[in-house]
């Protein structure tokens, strides 16, 4: 019996792209694998604070020397990590936001990379400890990014991503792309089409 942590990330709701594709991500999975237990998390409906100085403070404050206070500061971030760290396999869904990720994925990430928790330093290395999880990001994108695209090379969104799990240990990351989705509906179509047969095809082997 696996555990999938499936996170929603689109600051739209029923007319986000990203949301649909990982919703069918998802079910052709269940259908698979009915044992698998499914959490689910919506950034819009559970923003995620920005880091401040306090935050800081506490993070990199010793397990036995925080005060109540700073246990308190760090408790949204702990039942990230917790999470996180929990699952087997993660479904991210993201829309590409000016070239990278919206802001509250952004946050996302910033409460989830956390030292002693999901990395630590030995002998001035860093080690993630988010090891032996697969990762896979659905993203939507307005335009596209291909090779001869006016925006090849624009991508950040990707490498914003891939670096920040990898950071964490994490090795095992896919992405599907809908690149495209407001070119037009020809565009789109073609898009949707290409990302939902990758969504099959990763399903049957992942
Ligand atoms: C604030 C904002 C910024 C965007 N920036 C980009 C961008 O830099 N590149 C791009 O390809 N599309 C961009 N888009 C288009 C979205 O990525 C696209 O519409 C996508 O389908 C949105 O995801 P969603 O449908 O899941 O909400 C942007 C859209 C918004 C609202």
């Amino acid at each position: 019996m696996g555990n999938i942590l499936h996170i929603d990330s689109s600051p739209r709701g029923d007319r986000s792209n990203s949301r649909k594709l990982a919703k069918e991500f998802i079910a052709a999975w269940q259908e698979q694998h009915p044992d698998d237990v499914i959490s689910y998390r919506d950034l819009r409906q559970t923003p995620v604070p920005h880091v401040t100085e306090d935050w800081i403070v506490a993070c990199f404050t010793p397990p036995e020397a925080l005060t109540s206070e700073m246990t308190e500061l760090l408790k949204f971030s702990d039942e990230l990590v917790d999470e996180f760290l929990a699952a087997d396999r993660c479904v991210f869904s993201v829309p590409m936001y000016n070239f990278s990720i919206p802001s509250n994925f952004k946050g996302y990430i910033d409460q989830v990379i956390r030292v002693g928790r999901t990395f630590t330093e030995e002998d001035g290395q860093v080690k993630g400890l988010a090891n032996g999880k697969k990762v896979l990001f659905i993203t939507s994108r307005g335009v596209e990014y291909g090779a001869g695209s006016p925006y090849e090379g624009w991508d950040c969104q990707e490498p914003a991503l891939r670096y920040a799990f990898q950071f964490m240990g994490v090795t095992d990351i896919e992405f599907i792309h809908a690149n495209g989705l407001d070119m037009g509906d020809e565009v789109r179509k073609r898009a949707l089409d290409k990302a939902q047969s990758e969504i099959q095809e990763l399903v049957n082997s992942w």
